[in-house]
């Protein structure tokens, strides 16, 4: 192999530029070239793409966001897409591929290795929803902005004496509720991976007044309803739809945050930075190793790589004891 690509693709996050630093870095030092592809496989399919140096990745470890832009790609999921994805790379002589992203990116991913194209994966998502990795790319960042923003909340929340519903990211999972909720000692959390029953929560919020409560924080994962998705016009925030329905069913004062984009952004903390550099240096020797049709993780303390069949097909469970502790917490 003499020329690989990288590209990152869907929501960005945290991490995503020490995975590009990292993989350019670690491929020019095996005698590799590099092309960067900018916006994900929209680019791809473009043909829009650089000459990568060492000199391009500096100064970006720090920051969060992706140097080489991001997009959502709805003609890539399409066959014809796909070939003319392919044809570009052939075009430009690449032979390997490192795509960073979450669920999405990474079915695109397979997709391509599908069709021939050696490719790893790096797993990049503030959702952490990435089957048999621990952790994906931005997730603890993300998690520590929600549990900053927690904390802040409980300051006034307090003074007060309200509830305060708080909405974290998590489209279709509740990984980074569970986290940030915990940590930041959320009466209430609300997963898509968990039904709850909204009266049982508010009687339970009404009994913690009783025990001498003076405030009480749900924090709610954006994919338990409400609408989020592409079409823009009909975003309906999940939070305020629950914030409403506690305010009517307690009669107490409720008031309502959307965290929103601000979970995406912010410097990297060194576990993402850790983890991407990692990522990107061992995406690189797998490709070199012809180790591909796979993506990069870490299970425990060891880097490891995963079928990316079962990756897609799979999906994370959550922690179940965090969520023991969560609930036995939230009777008290
Ligand atoms: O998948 C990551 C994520 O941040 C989700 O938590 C969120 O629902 C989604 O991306 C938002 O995507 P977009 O940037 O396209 O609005």
């Amino acid at each position: 192999m003499k020329r690989i690509g990288i590209l990152t693709s869907g929501g960005d996050a945290p991490g995503m530029n020490a995975a590009i630093r990292s993989a350019t870095r670690a491929a020019l030092y095996h005698g590799l070239s590099v092309v960067g592809i900018c916006r994900g496989y929209q680019g791809l399919i473009e043909g829009d793409m650089f000459e990568m140096t060492s000199r391009s990745v500096g100064d970006i470890i720090q920051r969060a966001g992706t140097m080489l832009r991001s997009a959502r790609s709805p003609e890539f999921t399409t066959s014809e897409g796909q070939k003319k994805a392919v044809w570009h790379l052939e075009a430009r002589g690449v032979e390997g591929l490192i795509v960073i992203g979450g669920d999405g990116t990474l079915k695109g991913a397979k997709a391509l290795s599908d069709l021939g194209i050696p490719t790893v994966g790096i797993p990049a998502t503030v959702d952490n929803d990435i089957a048999y990795t621990d952790y994906a790319l931005g997730f603890d960042t993300a998690a520590n902005t929600a549990v900053d923003a927690i904390t802040k909340i409980r300051d006034t929340a307090s003074s007060h004496g309200r509830n305060n519903v708080i909405e974290v990211m998590g489209r279709d999972a509740g990984h980074l509720a569970l986290a940030a909720g915990l940590a930041g000692g959320a009466e209430y959390i609300l997963i898509p991976e968990k039904p709850f029953d909204i009266q049982k929560i508010c009687d339970g919020i009404q009994k913690g007044y009783a025990r001498g409560k003076t405030h009480s924080i749900i924090v709610v994962a954006e994919g338990v309803g409400g609408y989020s998705g592409p079409d823009e016009s009909r975003y309906d925030s999940v939070g305020f739809i629950i914030g409403q329905e506690v305010r009517e069913r307690t009669g107490l004062e409720t008031r309502v945050t959307v965290l929103g984009y601000i979970q995406r952004g912010g410097t990297p903390t060194r576990q993402d930075r850790l983890l991407g550099t990692m990522f990107g240096s061992k995406a690189v020797e797998a490709l070199i190793q012809g180790d591909t049709g796979k993506i990069v993780g870490i299970s425990g303390e060891e880097f490891r790589m995963f079928d990316i069949c079962e990756v897609v097909a799979t999906r994370k469970p959550i922690n179940e004891e965090l969520y023991r502790v969560a609930t036995l917490l939230s009777e008290m």
